[in-house]
């Protein structure tokens, strides 16, 4: 296991420079990174591999950064993630869409809606009434517009779907604060239709012009068993969630519940999920020899190594013959115990049979570890076939 440095690589690793970026910043998530950390693997691997990758796994894609990244550059990719929201929205935003498509989603801002239908509308969350999270006028704006996309057909209908998902948080009073949603009566929430409208213009602008072809293929499924066939990927660009105890499938419900219109949905994504946070499945059984007795003493740790095992074990089994996987993690703090890892997940590589590991650094920060402060760090490990 090698340990280098790259600064620039830090402001890569968060949605920041996603956010302005055509496409890219349809739908703010904050767990996503830059384009430009894709592209520097891809070209990394190309310096090292001395060829271009052709076909590219992202195991976690999220919004569809790695994926939307790939189709902009020509290359073939597919995607796999545990939530029916993340994979609507990389489906939606890698998607080919001619100009009949961008017409009809356009001509649904002049459609008459039917509030009164709406109000009888149920939108079923799991944490609390929605009827609470939204000025009266804009609960009901966003469900007349949900009804009406409901009657839209083709793409143009998933363009409409990820506009009107992506403005929640802006039309609502919650925070997202950390892992929890919360209620805000001081905070002040834009009017729902209006920024609708904003959202949906912005889109088909930015569609205009854009690289067609090369539409990956994106599954609703579970990193730790992929629907791939052996040796098929040249490149694994990816995220994990990180070990933070974050599930979400709620900091993100209330999109997830207006999507699906069903309670259970959030049910499901967590019982897909990486263990990285507690939930009732935290029966470990064997442990990966390299976590240690944090492991024991707390148990998301064991969990997260122990599904992250089965994780590596799979980019392993779908990897060409000199490929790689370039995974994208933060150390941790949790209980006070300072988590390392990027070098478990390094070691864990190496047992599970890869050549070769380097663990590239892109950030640094200063962590409270009481009774002293430890120096933590985020970075992309690179594991090489
Ligand atoms: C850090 S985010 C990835 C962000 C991505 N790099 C981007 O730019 O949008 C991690 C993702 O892993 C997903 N996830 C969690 N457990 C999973 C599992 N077992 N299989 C596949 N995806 C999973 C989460 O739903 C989340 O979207």
């Amino acid at each position: 296991m090698k340990i280098t440095q790259n600064p620039e690589l830090g402001r890569y690793m968060t949605f920041e420079l996603s956010k302005e970026k055509p496409v890219h910043g349809w739908f703010w998530y904050k767990e996503g990174y830059a384009p430009e950390l894709v592209e520097w693997a891809l070209k990394t691997e190309q310096e090292t591999a001395g060829r271009r990758p052709e076909a590219v796994l992202d195991p976690f894609c999220g919004v569809g950064t790695t994926l939307l990244t790939a189709k902009e550059l020509g290359i073939a990719s597919a995607g796999v993630d545990a939530s029916t929201l993340a994979a609507f929205v990389s489906r939606a935003k890698t998607d080919d869409y001619d100009n009949a498509d961008i017409e009809s989603a356009l001509a649904f801002l002049q459609k008459k809606l039917d509030y009164r239908s709406a109000e009888r509308l149920d939108w079923p969350f799991e944490l609390f009434s929605t009827k609470a999270a939204f000025p009266k006028r804009n609960h009901t704006e966003i469900l007349a517009l949900r009804e009406a996309i409901e009657n839209e057909e083709g793409r143009a209908r998933n363009l409409l779907l990820l506009a009107l998902l992506s403005i929640l948080p802006q039309s609502s009073i919650i925070l997202k604060d950390g892992g929890v949603l919360k209620i805000d009566k001081s905070k002040r929430a834009l009017p729902a239709r209006e920024i609708f409208k904003r959202k949906v213009k912005r889109m088909a602008r930015e569609l205009v012009g854009r690289p067609q072809g090369h539409v990956p293929r994106v599954f609703l499924g579970d990193a730790r068993a992929l629907d791939i066939g052996g040796g098929e990927v040249d490149l694994v660009m990816t995220s994990p969630p990180y070990l933070n105890n974050i599930d979400y499938s709620k900091i993100y419900g209330l999109e997830l519940s207006l999507l699906a219109m069903s309670k259970a949905e959030a049910e499901e994504v967590r019982m897909r999920a990486i263990r990285s946070f507690i939930g009732r499945r935290m029966d470990v059984g064997e442990m990966p020899p390299e976590v240690g007795d944090a492991g024991l003493r707390i148990p998301i740790v064991g969990t997260y190594f122990k599904d992250m095992e089965s994780c590596i074990t799979e980019m392993f089994r779908v990897l060409s013959p000199g490929g790689a996987a370039y995974v994208n993690v933060s150390n941790s703090v949790i209980h006070e115990t300072h988590v390392i890892v990027d070098e478990v997940f390094a070691q864990m590589a190496e047992r599970i049979g890869f050549a070769e590991t380097e663990i590239v650094v892109g950030a640094e920060r200063i962590a409270d570890v009481r009774p002293q402060k430890v120096k933590t760090r985020e970075s992309v490990v690179i594991m090489r076939k």
